[in-house]
Protein backbone atom coordinates (compact mmCIF):
# COMPACT_ATOMS: atom_id res chain seq x y z
CA UNK A 1 0.00 0.00 0.00
CA UNK A 2 1.03 3.97 -0.79
CA UNK A 3 -0.56 5.91 2.01
CA UNK A 4 -0.13 9.28 3.08
CA UNK A 5 -0.59 10.44 6.48
CA UNK A 6 -1.47 13.75 7.18
CA UNK A 7 -2.44 15.69 10.72
CA UNK A 8 -1.20 18.83 12.75
CA UNK A 9 2.14 18.40 14.38
CA UNK A 10 1.93 16.64 17.33
CA UNK A 11 -1.36 14.48 16.25
CA UNK A 12 0.67 11.34 16.68
CA UNK A 13 1.84 10.94 13.05
CA UNK A 14 5.12 9.29 14.05
CA UNK A 15 3.51 7.20 16.76
CA UNK A 16 1.13 5.51 14.72
CA UNK A 17 3.43 5.53 11.59
CA UNK A 18 4.94 2.90 13.30
CA UNK A 19 2.88 0.23 14.19
CA UNK A 20 1.09 0.54 10.83
CA UNK A 21 4.39 0.44 9.15
CA UNK A 22 4.86 -2.69 10.62
CA UNK A 23 1.26 -4.32 10.58
CA UNK A 24 1.66 -3.26 6.97
CA UNK A 25 5.10 -4.38 6.70
CA UNK A 26 5.65 -1.01 4.51
CA UNK A 27 8.80 1.73 5.67
CA UNK A 28 7.62 4.71 7.13
CA UNK A 29 9.07 7.49 5.85
CA UNK A 30 9.11 10.52 7.72
CA UNK A 31 10.70 13.99 6.23
CA UNK A 32 11.07 15.36 9.75
CA UNK A 33 13.01 12.29 10.83
CA UNK A 34 15.44 12.48 7.63
CA UNK A 35 15.93 16.28 8.15
CA UNK A 36 16.74 15.56 12.01
CA UNK A 37 18.93 12.52 10.95
CA UNK A 38 20.81 15.39 9.02
CA UNK A 39 20.96 17.70 11.51
CA UNK A 40 22.54 15.18 14.00
CA UNK A 41 25.07 14.25 11.13
CA UNK A 42 26.03 18.24 10.24
CA UNK A 43 25.55 17.45 6.79
CA UNK A 44 24.88 20.51 4.86
CA UNK A 45 21.51 20.04 4.35
CA UNK A 46 21.01 19.28 7.85
CA UNK A 47 22.08 22.91 8.47
CA UNK A 48 20.09 24.50 5.79
CA UNK A 49 16.68 22.48 7.49
CA UNK A 50 17.57 23.26 10.71
CA UNK A 51 17.61 27.05 9.90
CA UNK A 52 13.63 25.98 8.93
CA UNK A 53 12.82 23.86 11.25
CA UNK A 54 14.16 26.06 14.24
CA UNK A 55 11.92 28.77 13.08
CA UNK A 56 8.54 26.47 12.59
CA UNK A 57 8.79 27.47 8.82
CA UNK A 58 8.84 24.06 5.93
CA UNK A 59 12.18 23.61 4.53
CA UNK A 60 12.10 24.63 1.06
CA UNK A 61 10.15 22.74 -1.55
CA UNK A 62 13.78 22.40 -3.84
CA UNK A 63 15.28 20.60 -1.29
CA UNK A 64 12.42 18.65 0.10
CA UNK A 65 11.06 16.93 -3.01
CA UNK A 66 14.70 15.33 -3.89
CA UNK A 67 14.93 13.95 -0.48
CA UNK A 68 11.46 12.73 -0.24
CA UNK A 69 11.65 11.00 -3.54
CA UNK A 70 15.13 9.65 -3.24
CA UNK A 71 14.26 7.37 0.16
CA UNK A 72 10.78 6.52 -1.73
CA UNK A 73 13.03 5.09 -4.49
CA UNK A 74 14.87 3.05 -2.54
CA UNK A 75 14.10 -0.95 -2.66
CA UNK A 76 12.46 -1.50 0.70
CA UNK A 77 9.56 1.22 -0.82
CA UNK A 78 9.57 -0.93 -3.96
CA UNK A 79 6.04 -2.22 -2.68
CA UNK A 80 4.75 0.57 -0.76
CA UNK A 81 5.64 2.81 1.97
CA UNK A 82 3.79 4.98 4.40
CA UNK A 83 4.26 8.43 4.25
CA UNK A 84 4.88 10.85 7.37
CA UNK A 85 5.07 14.65 7.20
CA UNK A 86 5.56 14.65 3.20
CA UNK A 87 3.70 16.00 1.17
CA UNK A 88 3.12 19.39 3.26
CA UNK A 89 1.76 21.56 1.13
CA UNK A 90 0.08 21.43 -2.76
CA UNK A 91 2.88 21.70 -4.42
CA UNK A 92 4.65 19.03 -2.60
CA UNK A 93 1.59 17.03 -3.51
CA UNK A 94 1.71 17.54 -7.02
CA UNK A 95 5.35 16.75 -7.03
CA UNK A 96 4.55 13.57 -5.53
CA UNK A 97 1.31 12.74 -7.37
CA UNK A 98 3.51 13.21 -11.00
CA UNK A 99 6.36 11.24 -9.63
CA UNK A 100 3.63 8.13 -8.75
CA UNK A 101 2.64 8.67 -12.46
CA UNK A 102 5.66 8.26 -14.06
CA UNK A 103 6.05 5.02 -12.42
CA UNK A 104 2.61 3.99 -13.22
CA UNK A 105 2.17 4.41 -9.41
CA UNK A 106 -0.88 6.21 -7.38
CA UNK A 107 -1.73 6.07 -3.79
CA UNK A 108 -4.09 3.90 -1.76
CA UNK A 109 -5.38 6.15 1.01
CA UNK A 110 -4.35 8.95 2.46
CA UNK A 111 -4.94 9.21 6.31
CA UNK A 112 -6.24 12.51 8.02
CA UNK A 113 -5.88 12.56 12.13
CA UNK A 114 -7.66 14.25 13.64
CA UNK A 115 -7.23 16.23 17.63
CA UNK A 116 -7.99 18.80 18.57
CA UNK A 117 -5.80 21.97 19.10
CA UNK A 118 -5.70 21.77 22.92
CA UNK A 119 -4.93 17.79 22.83
CA UNK A 120 -1.83 18.34 20.71
CA UNK A 121 -0.47 21.29 22.87
CA UNK A 122 -0.52 18.52 25.40
CA UNK A 123 0.51 15.65 23.78
CA UNK A 124 3.73 17.92 22.09
CA UNK A 125 4.60 19.67 25.46
CA UNK A 126 5.43 16.44 27.29
CA UNK A 127 7.34 14.12 24.01
CA UNK A 128 10.61 13.32 24.16
CA UNK A 129 12.39 12.07 21.44
CA UNK A 130 15.44 9.39 21.37
CA UNK A 131 18.76 11.24 20.40
CA UNK A 132 20.13 8.41 17.74
CA UNK A 133 16.82 7.74 16.41
CA UNK A 134 13.97 10.91 15.94
CA UNK A 135 11.39 7.82 15.22
CA UNK A 136 11.91 6.78 19.14
CA UNK A 137 8.90 8.93 20.07
CA UNK A 138 7.55 9.22 24.31
CA UNK A 139 5.84 11.45 26.48
CA UNK A 140 6.45 11.78 29.94
CA UNK A 141 2.75 10.95 30.80
CA UNK A 142 1.03 8.94 28.08
CA UNK A 143 3.97 6.95 26.66
CA UNK A 144 6.48 7.51 29.28
CA UNK A 145 10.20 5.22 28.64
CA UNK A 146 10.40 2.53 31.31
CA UNK A 147 13.85 4.49 33.05
CA UNK A 148 13.30 8.36 32.89
CA UNK A 149 15.31 10.26 29.99
CA UNK A 150 16.49 6.45 28.46
CA UNK A 151 15.07 4.89 25.10
CA UNK A 152 12.89 2.02 25.41
CA UNK A 153 14.30 0.61 21.94
CA UNK A 154 17.83 1.54 21.96
CA UNK A 155 19.15 2.92 25.04
CA UNK A 156 19.77 6.28 23.59
CA UNK A 157 19.29 9.73 25.49
CA UNK A 158 15.96 11.29 25.63
CA UNK A 159 15.53 14.63 24.67
CA UNK A 160 12.72 17.63 23.88
CA UNK A 161 12.55 18.96 20.23
CA UNK A 162 14.19 22.04 20.02
CA UNK A 163 10.84 23.17 17.57
CA UNK A 164 8.38 22.02 20.47
CA UNK A 165 8.72 25.32 22.45
CA UNK A 166 5.25 26.90 22.71
CA UNK A 167 6.22 29.76 20.37
CA UNK A 168 7.37 27.52 17.26
CA UNK A 169 4.60 25.30 18.12
CA UNK A 170 2.12 28.36 17.56
CA UNK A 171 4.12 28.93 14.75
CA UNK A 172 4.04 25.33 13.42
CA UNK A 173 0.16 24.79 13.58
CA UNK A 174 -0.32 28.32 11.75
CA UNK A 175 1.91 26.76 9.14
CA UNK A 176 -0.33 23.48 9.17
CA UNK A 177 -3.44 25.25 8.74
CA UNK A 178 -2.26 27.64 5.54
CA UNK A 179 -0.03 25.08 4.15
CA UNK A 180 -0.46 21.56 4.86
CA UNK A 181 -4.35 21.50 5.06
CA UNK A 182 -4.87 22.63 1.60
CA UNK A 183 -3.68 19.19 0.93
CA UNK A 184 -6.80 17.30 2.27
CA UNK A 185 -8.80 18.82 -0.06
CA UNK A 186 -6.47 18.27 -3.10
CA UNK A 187 -6.96 14.64 -2.05
CA UNK A 188 -10.45 14.68 -1.44
CA UNK A 189 -10.54 15.61 -4.70
CA UNK A 190 -9.09 12.21 -6.34
CA UNK A 191 -11.21 10.40 -3.61
CA UNK A 192 -8.46 9.12 -1.10
CA UNK A 193 -9.01 11.05 2.27
CA UNK A 194 -10.11 8.82 5.00
CA UNK A 195 -10.84 11.02 8.70
CA UNK A 196 -10.12 9.28 11.39
CA UNK A 197 -10.01 11.03 15.50
CA UNK A 198 -6.46 10.28 16.82
CA UNK A 199 -7.85 10.83 20.48
CA UNK A 200 -7.69 7.87 22.79
CA UNK A 201 -5.12 5.34 23.84
CA UNK A 202 -2.51 4.72 20.81
CA UNK A 203 -3.42 1.28 20.53
CA UNK A 204 -7.16 2.40 20.00
CA UNK A 205 -6.36 4.66 17.59
CA UNK A 206 -4.13 1.81 15.64
CA UNK A 207 -7.18 -0.37 15.37
CA UNK A 208 -9.54 2.92 14.10
CA UNK A 209 -6.54 3.63 11.65
CA UNK A 210 -6.31 -0.01 10.60
CA UNK A 211 -10.12 -0.49 10.37
CA UNK A 212 -10.28 2.80 8.01
CA UNK A 213 -7.44 1.52 5.69
CA UNK A 214 -9.24 -1.87 5.01
CA UNK A 215 -12.32 0.01 3.84
CA UNK A 216 -14.60 -0.88 7.25
CA UNK A 217 -16.04 1.65 9.13
CA UNK A 218 -14.03 3.04 11.70
P1 LIG B 1 7.83 16.79 11.62
O1 LIG B 1 8.89 16.09 12.32
O2 LIG B 1 7.05 16.12 10.55
O3 LIG B 1 6.84 17.40 12.71
P2 LIG B 1 5.26 17.66 12.72
O4 LIG B 1 4.48 17.42 11.48
O5 LIG B 1 5.14 19.00 13.31
O6 LIG B 1 4.70 16.53 13.54
P3 LIG B 1 5.26 16.04 14.88
O7 LIG B 1 6.41 15.11 14.63
O8 LIG B 1 5.47 17.22 15.78
O9 LIG B 1 4.01 15.25 15.47
P4 LIG B 1 3.48 13.79 15.20
O10 LIG B 1 2.13 13.92 14.58
O11 LIG B 1 4.48 12.94 14.52
O12 LIG B 1 3.26 13.33 16.71
P5 LIG B 1 4.01 12.20 17.59
O13 LIG B 1 3.69 10.85 17.08
O14 LIG B 1 5.43 12.57 17.80
O15 LIG B 1 8.41 18.14 10.98
C1 LIG B 1 9.25 18.99 11.72
C2 LIG B 1 9.74 20.13 10.83
O16 LIG B 1 10.51 19.58 9.73
C3 LIG B 1 8.66 20.97 10.15
O17 LIG B 1 8.20 22.00 11.01
C4 LIG B 1 9.43 21.50 8.94
O18 LIG B 1 10.28 22.56 9.29
C5 LIG B 1 10.30 20.31 8.53
N1 LIG B 1 9.64 19.44 7.55
C6 LIG B 1 9.29 18.13 7.72
N2 LIG B 1 8.70 17.66 6.61
C7 LIG B 1 8.68 18.69 5.72
C8 LIG B 1 8.17 18.83 4.39
N3 LIG B 1 7.55 17.82 3.76
N4 LIG B 1 8.31 20.03 3.79
C9 LIG B 1 8.93 21.05 4.38
N5 LIG B 1 9.40 21.00 5.64
C10 LIG B 1 9.28 19.82 6.30
O19 LIG B 1 3.18 12.38 18.96
C11 LIG B 1 3.30 13.56 19.74
C12 LIG B 1 3.33 13.18 21.24
O20 LIG B 1 2.06 12.66 21.60
C13 LIG B 1 4.36 12.10 21.60
O21 LIG B 1 4.94 12.43 22.82
C14 LIG B 1 3.52 10.82 21.70
O22 LIG B 1 4.08 9.91 22.66
C15 LIG B 1 2.18 11.36 22.17
N6 LIG B 1 1.04 10.59 21.66
C16 LIG B 1 0.89 10.08 20.41
N7 LIG B 1 -0.31 9.46 20.29
C17 LIG B 1 -0.93 9.60 21.50
C18 LIG B 1 -2.21 9.18 22.03
N8 LIG B 1 -3.07 8.48 21.29
N9 LIG B 1 -2.50 9.52 23.30
C19 LIG B 1 -1.62 10.21 24.07
N10 LIG B 1 -0.41 10.63 23.64
C20 LIG B 1 -0.07 10.33 22.36
MG1 LIG C 1 6.46 13.22 13.88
Amino acid sequence: MRIVLVGPPGAGKGTQAAFLAKNLSIPHISTGDLFRANISQQTELGKLAKSYMDAGNLVPDEVTIGMAKDRMAQADAENGFLLDGFPRNVSQAEALDEALKADGQKLDAVLDLEVPEDEVVKRIAGRRICRNDSSHVFHVTYSPPKQQDVCDVCGGELYQRGDDKEETVRKRLDVYHRETEPIIDHYKAQGLVVTISALGKVDEVTQRAMSALQGESA
